[in-house]
């Protein structure tokens, strides 16, 4: 197991993300060492293990202590109807830095899903609360396919199952957030006009058959706002947010 210790990380930063750096071996969940800490936009909580790690939408996020990478990062960004943009950023930095350590292409699937070869390796979930938003990033990196959470709902991999090789995670951490500051000093001045092209050519739903809010269409690109657009079969051109989607299998 490659460890994440404050020693091993710290020296690997090189940005204002990760400072401060905390680690804990085991605790509830990352969010929670963040939550009402008071600490400064870039703190990051990391750790081991999760007795009570969170997806999305309720659901709970398994993993095998010490081999994946578990992480909370806390924002301040531009007020809260961009929130859902954020989840494309995050999403942007984590397969950057999925194709840089596994040397695969790497899909968004938008809004806040990474893929490769249509398997999930990595979810986002934020948690807004006031000004501050709690960005929790679970990535597979080390598990074996034995190890993996088996959903229903989509097929995981992780870096190891995808390379054949284990990586440290300390390294994949401290590349990730680099890649992630990067993108969010861009999106935070600009906006995400300035990353759609990077999203657009990892646009993993793109083409595919999707229902609108119950109408069937096409999934197009991602527009400047973060919405995605559905070609529908009526002809007719949609934007949906998120939630508003549902992929045909
Ligand atoms: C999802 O795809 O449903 C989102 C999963 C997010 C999991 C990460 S692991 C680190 C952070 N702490 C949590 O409890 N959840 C997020």
């Amino acid at each position: 197991m490659t460890s994440l210790d404050a020693e091993v990380v710290r020296p690997l930063l090189r940005g204002s993300f990760g400072d401060p750096y905390l680690f804990e071996p085991k605790c509830t969940s990352t969010q929670d060492l963040l939550r009402d800490s008071g600490l400064p936009e870039g703190a990051v909580a990391a750790a081991d293990h999760q007795t009570r790690g969170r997806g999305r939408q309720g659901r709970r996020w398994e993993d095998a202590a010490g081999e994946a990478l578990l992480l909370s990062v806390l924002l301040r960004p531009p007020p809260t109807p961009a929130l859902p943009q954020l989840s494309l950023v995050v999403a942007l930095a984590v397969a950057e830095a999925t194709e840089r350590a596994t040397l695969m292409q790497t899909g968004v699937k938008w809004p806040n899903d990474v893929l490769v070869d249509g398997l999930k390796v990595a979810g986002i979930l934020l948690e807004a609360s006031g000004g501050t938003v709690i960005c929790g990033i679970g990535i597979n990196v080390n598990q074996t396919a034995e190890r993996l959470p088996r959903s229903p709902r989509r097929q995981a991999a992780s870096y190891r199952t995808l390379t054949g090789t284990q990586h440290v995670r300390a390294a994949v951490l401290a590349d990730l957030l680099e890649a992630f500051e990067a993108r969010y000093r861009t999106w935070s001045t600009g906006g995400l006009a300035h990353l759609l092209d990077e999203l657009n050519a990892r646009n993993a739903l793109l083409g595919s058959r999707v229902l609108a809010q119950g109408r069937p269409g096409i999934a197009g690109n991602i527009v400047a706002d973060g919405r995605l657009r559905v070609d529908l079969a009526d002809g007719k051109t949609e934007l949906v947010q998120s939630g508003e989607l549902d992929v045909v299998q």
